[in-house]
């Protein structure tokens, strides 16, 4: 029945989907604003339509939340599912094979099938859309097997602020027996993997002033330090020969992870040249004596995301710039934590700066990391339902991205998360020409009832 109507649906499924990319809810600019209020209505009439209750539109200091529920039975288990409506900018523009707001589908040599190419295809509205049509084909087709109440943000893409006061001052509203969450990936398609781990972040921005003007840089190169060379060097240092964070005390809490769990991460299929050739590169780099997978995963790493600074204009203009800025990243791993690492690259920020210079550290948001247990009944119904619709088991795999609301949700409401997610990394989220594989949006679709139903079974016995 349920498969069935399903497969019944098919082109309804797709054609709101596509519909829903056509919002423009981009949650970093003031300019989409009201496109991600957008996003908000065209969810709570999409829920309302699938059979929601309790819906409503939760206003907030920024972007608004979504709630809803249906409560069948309060004796049964409540499933809370958590996902974001809000995605990255789109630009550059000019980088997109189509405009990232108007979906296309096309096949691509991974995506045989076709993969719906927009922002937010898979990042994070094609998944969480997955959700919304796998509770409507429970409740129509009688399949609902327990409770179910839907979370949706619009600013998980600039750091979850409000969510965070909403979840704190709603623990009843969301009282649940486990996070769902599809905002992370699988190996391949035809390698179900299930994240059980995710790293956290702190970002901050530096600015470095030299002289109180920009200056002719004949009439004082030379002679006065250049804001532009100092930050370089200064940036440069931050890693040292053996590619480790150069920050006293950086490595003091990030946990250890033993041989024989590193030896079992080592079976994941990988491999590295593929890696390379996807990304043109003739080798990769980082921290020595760890994998690649390791140093994306289980290690911390630190990046400039962004620098500027002086003339970057057409042609030449001579000139020694008053300022320059960068933003880094800095992911870490579990047991790290985010206000520490913030105030550790301050204080050390501060304290290699020459005097013939001024810096300013300011923090953006940040957030901690999250591992995930493989011996709870969540899992365990994860695993199962993966085993069903894929025919194999999946491998739990540690990612390297963050989901900053998720450690929340076992500090505030007690919840694990399961991170069911059916994104590919090939999928280029955040990057132009963003997509999600038509194959992966309807997978996902029949694994979540599966899920549901599995996870009720677990938790009665
Ligand atoms: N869905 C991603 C995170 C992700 C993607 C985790 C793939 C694992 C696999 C999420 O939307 C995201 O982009 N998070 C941000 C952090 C946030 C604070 C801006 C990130 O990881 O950069
Ligand atoms: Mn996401
Ligand atoms: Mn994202």
């Amino acid at each position: 029945m349920l498969k069935k109507y399903i497969e019944k649906n098919q082109d309804k499924f797709l054609n709101e989907l596509l519909d829903f990319l056509k919002i423009q809810s981009v949650s970093a600019d003031p300019k989409f604003k009201d496109e991600v209020l957008k996003g908000a209505k065209f969810l709570e009439e999409k829920l309302q339509a699938a059979g929601a209750e309790n819906i409503c539109i939760h206003e907030t200091k920024g972007h608004p939340i979504v709630y809803a529920d249906k409560i069948i039975d309060k004796e049964l288990p409540t499933v809370l599912v958590y996902g974001h409506y809000d995605v990255q900018p789109a630009d550059p523009y000019e980088l997109w094979d189509s405009d990232p707001f108007d979906p296309v589908v096309k096949k691509t040599p991974i995506h045989p099938h076709g993969a719906i190419f927009a922002r937010g295809a898979c990042d994070d509205k094609g998944q969480m859309y997955m959700h919304v049509k796998a509770f409507e084909a429970m409740l129509k087709t009688n399949n609902l097997p327990c409770n179910v109440k839907f979370m949706f943000e619009g600013e998980e893409e600039v750091g979850s602020a409000n969510l965070e006061t909403f979840v704190r001052a709603n623990t009843e509203l969301l009282k649940a027996d486990v996070v769902l969450v599809s905002d992370t990936g699988i190996i391949a398609n035809d390698t179900p993997s299930i994240c059980v781990g995710l790293r956290g972040l702190s970002y901050v921005e530096v600015e470095v002033t030299g002289p109180n003007r920009d200056l002719h840089s004949g009439l004082y190169g030379g002679g006065v330090a250049n804001p532009i060379n100092i930050l370089s060097k200064m940036i440069a240092s931050l890693h040292d020969e053996n590619g480790a964070i150069n920050i006293p005390g950086f490595y003091n809490d990030v946990q250890v992870v033993s041989k024989e769990e590193r030896k079992e991460m080592a079976k994941a299929p990988f491999d590295i040249h593929d890696y390379q050739k996807d990304l043109e590169i003739e080798d990769v780099a980082g921290e020595n004596g760890f994998s690649t997978n390791e140093r994306t995963s289980i290690r911390p790493s630190l990046d400039v995301n962004g620098i500027w600074g002086g003339y970057i204009g057409d042609g030449a203009k001579t000139v020694l710039p008053s300022k320059a800025y960068a933003k880094i990243s800095m992911r870490l791993v579990p047991n790290q934590n985010s206000e520490t690492i913030t105030k550790l690259f301050t204080n050390h920020f501060n304290k290699i700066a020459p005097s013939c210079i001024k810096v300013k550290v300011t923090p953006h948001h940040g957030g901690e990391g999250v591992v995930i247990p493989t011996d709870f009944p969540g899992y365990m119904a994860a695993k199962k339902a993966m085993e069903t619709s894929f025919g194999k088991s999946p491998i739990p795999v540690r990612s390297g991205g963050s989901i900053p609301i998720v450690p929340m949700f076992e500090e505030v409401l007690g919840l694990k998360t399961i991170l069911l997610g059916f994104g590919l990394d090939s999928d280029v989220i955040h990057s132009p020409n963003e997509h999600f594989g038509l194959f992966n949006y309807f997978k996902g679709i029949e694994t979540i009832p599966l899920f549901y139903k599995n996870f009720t079974e677990l938790k009665k016995n």
